[in-house]
């Protein structure tokens, strides 16, 4: 690495003395707890909400280490994957002077926290079929790498893998040749990881300090409610996470929730092999339809879809009270709508009301 993790981080946050809450301070077991000004009145019948939860989530990490096979000592939890990316800004990147790179088309919400953070945003579109053009990437590899922690540089990169909204993997080689030529931090989103074949960018962490790779509960362990979302990285990086989240970022409800779908890996794994098969069923049954152009292969619990009217189909859809995504504004996504995978009976009527538009067209 060009940099060690210290040398990318904030000045601030180098120097940065965290909060001390009453929770990290005291963790083990007592008798009375007078530290924290809680409540001593539990309003919700055992169930603690009258308490500080545990700030650094040490049951919920374990526990996902056993279920999940994922490494606690290299793990961050926070209220939701968002969380842990605008965390990533606070981290790494001096409002107004350093910078970050995106491949659209992607999850949107990178550009947004780069703006509410005062980060310029580079772009390296993605090729037609959202694999990463290289040749555009090591150019501008050689242009991003050029600054430095002091003058300011590019401090971060985001790898959406299964990228939203195209459903497509970005193969770990793609990755691992962007972790040693950028001099910066490379951010690889697996927010749809379950419904892929299975390959992760976790198994390169040992190997690129400079590699952050973020879950969430909210897709394939359906608790987007719950707002649970998980980075890893190495120990440097987990620490300075650590030191800049809020310190009860995980409230006693998020964490008691994930513990409890923890025990139901049998059902959630059932569901995430539904969904794959539905997602197949799906594709065959979209090309199928006149309107429809392409269906993109998807490794995700979605599919983009390029039609011949996105616009009316979105409205005829509405007015049957069945929302899906227009993406067709997107550069490199004209044309295109993205449908999330339903429950069978939803992709069923799904279907229904695409054979009576079909008609009607
Ligand atoms: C690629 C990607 N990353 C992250 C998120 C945010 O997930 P979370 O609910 O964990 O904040 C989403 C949500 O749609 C997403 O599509």
């Amino acid at each position: 690495m060009k940099y060690s993790i210290q040398q990318l981080m904030r000045n601030e946050i180098r120097t940065l003395v965290p909060y001390s809450s009453a929770r990290s301070e005291f963790s083990g077991h007592a008798r009375i707890f007078l530290d924290a000004n809680e409540n001593w009145f539990d309003a919700s019948d055992g169930k603690l909400y009258n308490r500080y939860p545990d700030p650094l989530q040490l049951e919920l990490k374990a526990k996902i280490e056993r279920v999940m096979n994922l490494p606690a000592d290299k793990m961050v939890l926070g209220n939701g994957s968002d969380e842990m990316i605008d965390l990533l800004f606070r981290v790494f990147c001096t409002p107004g002077k350093d910078k970050v790179m995106v491949l659209p088309p992607t999850y949107g919400a990178y550009k947004v926290f780069a703006d509410i953070n005062a980060i310029e945003v580079s772009y390296c579109q993605l090729n037609d079929d959202f694999s990463i053009n290289f040749m555009r990437l090591e150019t501008i590899c050689k242009f991003i790498n050029s600054g430095t922690p002091e003058a300011g540089m590019h401090k971060l990169i985001f790898i959406c893998s299964p990228n939203n909204p195209s459903g497509t993997i970005i193969p770990l080689e793609a990755i691992e040749r962007i972790a040693s030529h950028f001099a910066g931090i490379v951010v690889v989103d697996e927010a749809y990881y379950d419904f892929s074949d299975g390959s992760t960018a976790i198994s390169l962490l040992d190997t690129y300090p400079n590699l952050v790779v973020l879950r969430t509960f909210s897709k394939a362990w359906a608790m987007a409610g719950a707002r649970v979302g998980m980075a890893f990285a190495s120990h440097a990086i987990v620490a300075a996470m650590n030191k800049v989240k809020y310190p009860y970022n995980l409230s006693v409800l998020a964490q008691k929730a994930t513990l409890e779908v923890l025990d139901k890996t049998d059902e959630i794994y059932r569901t995430i092999r539904l969904t794959i098969e539905e997602r197949e069923k799906m594709t065959i049954a979209l090309k199928g339809f006149d309107f429809v152009e392409e269906v993109f292969p998807s490794s995700a619990n979605f599919l983009l879809v390029r039609v011949v009217d996105p616009d009316g189909l979105c409205t005829y859809l509405k007015n049957h009270q069945i929302i899906i995504r227009n993406r067709s504004t997107v550069r490199g996504c004209y044309g295109c709508v993205r449908i999330t995978i339903g429950s069978p009976d939803e992709n069923a009527e799904l279907l229904k009301a695409l054979r009576q538009w079909e008609r009607e067209v």
